[in-house]
C-alpha cells in the first residue's frame, strides 16, 4: 500500500514518513520543504498544500492518504496563511483525492476544535461540543468538516484523529524550541506574549525578569497552576500507525494523546531541578490552561497504549542535555 504523507517534514510527519519506510511500504511526501529523506521507495512533492497541480501530483498512485501537515500559528499576523494552509489546503488536496480509489484518509485534527480550557465537563472526551476559541482551533473544525464531506461523497473511509499537543522529549527542556520556550522559559514567554499583544502578561512577567533566564510556573488569576496534556512525538506516530491499519477505524473519530495531564505544579520544579535555572511563579490574567482529555475511545476500541510519560520525556531531555554540554 502507497501512503502520502502531507506534512512530511515536519516533527511528526517525518517520523511517521520514516516508521513506513522501515516496514517497506512505498511512501510519498508532501510539503513546502523537503524532508531531507534519501530512500529508494520515497517520492517527494515540494510545495503548498493549496497549490492544485502540487496536491495532484501528489495524490497520484497513492492507496492512503496521511493528511499530517498544517500551518500552527496562533499569530493574528499569521491569520491568512492560516486559512490558506489548514482550510484551501485540506480542500484542495480531498478534491485531488476524490478521483481515486483510497482505502482511507486519516486527518490530524486538534484538541483545540473543543473550548479547551473553558469546557463543559472534564475529562473531555469526542462528544463534547466543538467550540473552538482559536482561529487556528476553527480551521481545524472547517478541515474536519471537509473530512467527512468527502467521506460522505467519495465514500472513501476517513479517520479524524484530534491530536492532543505533541513534542519531541528533547524539545523539553530547550529555550529556543517553538513550544517549550514560550510555555516554560520567561523570555520566550515574554517575546511570545508581546507577540500577542498581551500588555498586562508582559508587564507581569517583565516584573520577574532580572535579566536571567528563569523557568516560569504559570497559574491562572487565582492562582490555579496550568494543566495540560504533552504527548510525545512517538506515542502519536503509534496512534496514526495503528488507525491507518486498523479496519475498526474507518468513520470514527478519535482523541490522540497521552492518558494523563501534565500538572505544571508538579512538572516545573522538576525542570528547575534538572536544568539549575531559577524558578518563578506568575499569576498571569485570565482563565490560563486547564484541560484534561480523555483517550479512553482508541484505548478502547482500538487497543492504543501510549508509552511516553512526562517524566520519562523529561529524563530523556536531561540526558540529551548533558550530552550536549560534555560535547561542546
Ligand atoms: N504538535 C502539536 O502540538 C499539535 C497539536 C495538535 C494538532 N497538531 C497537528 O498535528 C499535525 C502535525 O504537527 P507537527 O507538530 O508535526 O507540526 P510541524 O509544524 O512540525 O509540521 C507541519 C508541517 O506542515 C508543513 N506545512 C505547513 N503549511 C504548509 C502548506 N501550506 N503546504 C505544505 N506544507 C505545509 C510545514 O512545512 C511542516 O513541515 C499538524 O496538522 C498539526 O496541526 C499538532
Amino acid at each position: 500500500m502507497s501512503v502520502l504523507v502531507t506534512g512530511s517534514a515536519g516533527r511528526v510527519g517525518s517520523r511517521v514518513v520514516k516508521r513506513l519506510l522501515d516496514a517497506g511500504r512505498p511512501v510519498t511526501g508532501f510539503d513546502l520543504r523537503s524532508a531531507g529523506i534519501s530512500h529508494p521507495a520515497y517520492r517527494e512533492v515540494v510545495g503548498g498544500f493549496d497549490d492544485r497541480a502540487k496536491a495532484a501530483e501528489a495524490v497520484a498512485g497513492t492507496d492512503a492518504i496521511l493528511h499530517l501537515g498544517a500551518f500552527m500559528s496562533w499569530l493574528p499576523a499569521d491569520r491568512d496563511r492560516l486559512f490558506s494552509a489548514n482550510v484551501e489546503g485540506t480542500r484542495v488536496i480531498l478534491e485531488e483525492a476524490a478521483r481515486l480509489k483510497l482505502k482511507c484518509f486519516l486527518f490530524a485534527s486538534s484538541g483545540e476544535v473543543y473550548p479547551e480550557n473553558v469546557p463543559d465537563y472534564l475529562p473531555v472526551d469526542e462528544a463534547h461540543p466543538l467550540r473552538p476559541r482559536s482561529p487556528y482551533g476553527l480551521t481545524k473544525l472547517i478541515g474536519e468538516e471537509l473530512v467527512r464531506f468527502f467521506e460522505r461523497t467519495s465514500g472513501t473511509p476517513a479517520t479524524i484523529l484530534r491530536f492532543s499537543h505533541t513534542q519531541d522529549a528533547t524539545e523539553l527542556l530547550d529555550p529556543a524550541s517553538f513550544f517549550s520556550g514560550p510555555r516554560f522559559f520567561l523570555h520566550p514567554k515574554i517575546r511570545q506574549q508581546e507577540g500577542f499583544g498581551n500588555a498586562a502578561a508582559v508587564a507581569l512577567l517583565k516584573q520577574a525578569d532580572d535579566g536571567s533566564e528563569a523557568l516560569v510556573l504559570s497559574r491562572n488569576e487565582a492562582g490555579r497552576p496550568f494543566r495540560m496534556h504533552i504527548t510525545d512525538t512517538r506515542d502519536m506516530v503509534d496512534g496514526i500507525l495503528l488507525a491507518l491499519d486498523h479496519q475498526g477505524a474507518a468513520g470514527r473519530t478519535y482523541n490522540l494523546g497521552a492518558t494523563d495531564p501534565v500538572d505544571f505544579a508538579e512538572a516545573l520544579p522538576r525542570m528547575a531541578e534538572l536544568t539549575g535555572l531559577p524558578l518563578k511563579t506568575i499569576d498571569l490574567p485570565g482563565a490560563g490552561v486547564f484541560y484534561e482529555t480523555s483517550n479512553a475511545r482508541i484505548r478502547t476500541e482500538l487497543g492504543y497504549e501510549p508509552r511516553w510519560t512526562f517524566e520519562r520525556m523529561m529524563n530523556e531531555a536531561a540526558q540529551a542535555q548533558a550530552q550536549a554540554t560534555r560535547a561542546s
